[in-house]
């Protein structure tokens, strides 16, 4: 019988992390309620309870418990300071770094990016990585950027800060060697507060980047990364913003299915861990959007978790329900064959590749 245990209580993290779930254990939440009911939910086998063998009471319990909301809250309170004190031990300032943004006057940042009549599509409303506005306020904005350097620094082992960069680099290796010749312009699909939108300029050079993005919080801290890389100040965190002398992206307050960019008008669209974020239909109208994006013979890039990687093929289905508390959509996103749908818009030379051991990058050729 295998060792390996999950702990539910850190899927409040951004990017699903199964060593997290590994290596905790129920102990470390301290809540007494339904102790036993969830030493045997949470200490369940990983890898030797699949969908196939997992029982539904094991899914019915996971619901149960997340329908309790004094305990959902103190689980989620629990998990946001485990991932806050680990990512610490790291390195990674996440109090005092995010204190210090959230102290800043956002406003003029704000309303240079903000569309006031942008209507958000349903699905976005939904809370987030357990934040009750999902991605709509300053909290996230704020903390999303420290999120991601402490749930990357465990992709590769040894544990690091690195992690992050190094996921980026891994897939715009990808994308050099897709396009060899370069690029000129960009859109960068979900671009959040603009890390894969600065991975994407310092790969390629000389390019003109789009960031596109339905938070005015997260554009507002993009916009504000991207002065400070232009200053040469480095943004303060352990890993600095690479000073950068090229022009600074556009930023677009927009839904990526309907960014009101010009069609045939960029060598490159990519999405970059945007995809679990979203229902199967809002996928499927943005591969649309894209092929609208993107120029005859320019590429779509897709990066994210990878559903066949032996991790997620192997996970438990009370595993996914917990994650949906705080991922809504992740079933629908393991449900969508993206190259099955890249092909059936008409694209040519649809490849899946691998670029972690959780993350694949699917690219097509219009
Ligand atoms: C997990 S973050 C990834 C951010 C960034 N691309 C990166 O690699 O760091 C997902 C981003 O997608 C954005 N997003 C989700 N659905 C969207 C949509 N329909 N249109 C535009 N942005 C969306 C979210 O606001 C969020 O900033």
């Amino acid at each position: 019988m295998a060792l390996t245990r999950f702990n539910g209580f850190e899927l409040l993290a951004w990017d699903f992390n199964p060593r997290w779930a590994m290596r905790s254990s129920i102990s470390t939440v301290g809540i007494g309620f339904a102790g036993c009911l969830c030493h045997n939910l949470f200490n369940l086998p990983l890898n030797t309870m699949t969908v196939a063998s997992s029982p539904a009471w094991t899914v019915r319990l996971a619901n149960f418990i997340l329908g309790i909301k004094p305990l959902f809250n103190i689980m989620k309170g629990r998990a946001r300071s485990m991932m806050i004190n680990r990512a610490e031990e790291m390195g990674v300032l996440w109090r005092s770094e995010a204190a210090n943004l959230q102290s800043m006057d956002w406003l003029a940042d704000f309303e240079a990016v903000n569309n006031p009549s942008l209507v958000y599509p349903e699905y976005y409303l939904k809370p987030f990585h357990a934040y009750d506005n999902g991605n709509l306020g300053w909290e996230p904005a704020t903390e999303v950027e420290l999120a991601a350097y402490a749930v990357h620094a465990r992709i590769w082992e040894p544990q690091s800060v690195e992690g992050d960069p190094k996921l980026r680099e891994s897939f715009n290796q990808v994308l050099r060697s897709a396009l060899p010749g370069g690029v000129q312009s960009i859109v960068d699909l979900g671009c959040s507060v603009g890390m894969s939108t600065f991975a994407l300029q310092d790969t390629f050079p000389g390019s003109t980047l789009t960031g596109v993005d339905l938070s005015p919080y997260f554009l507002a801290v993009a916009r504000h990364r991207s002065r400070l890389r232009q200053s040469d100040k480095g943004n303060g965190l352990q890993i600095p913003d690479r000073p950068s002398a090229q022009t600074p992206p556009t930023w677009v307050h927009a839904a990526a299915e309907s960014t009101g960019l010009e069609a045939g008008n960029y060598d490159l669209v990519a999405a970059c861990l945007v995809f679990h974020e979203l229902p199967r239909d809002a996928a499927l109208a943005i591969l649309q959007e894209a092929k609208r994006l993107v120029k005859p013979g320019g590429m779509v890039a897709i990066m994210d978790m990878n559903p066949q990687s032996a991790v997620f093929a192997k996970m438990p289905p009370y595993v996914l329900t917990l994650l949906k508390s705080t991922e809504p959509y992740l079933d629908q996103y393991f449900g969508v064959d993206l190259v099955q749908e890249f092909e059936r818009l008409g694209f040519s030379q649809v490849r899946s590749m691998e670029n972690s051991p959780r993350h694949r990058t699917v690219i097509a050729t219009r």
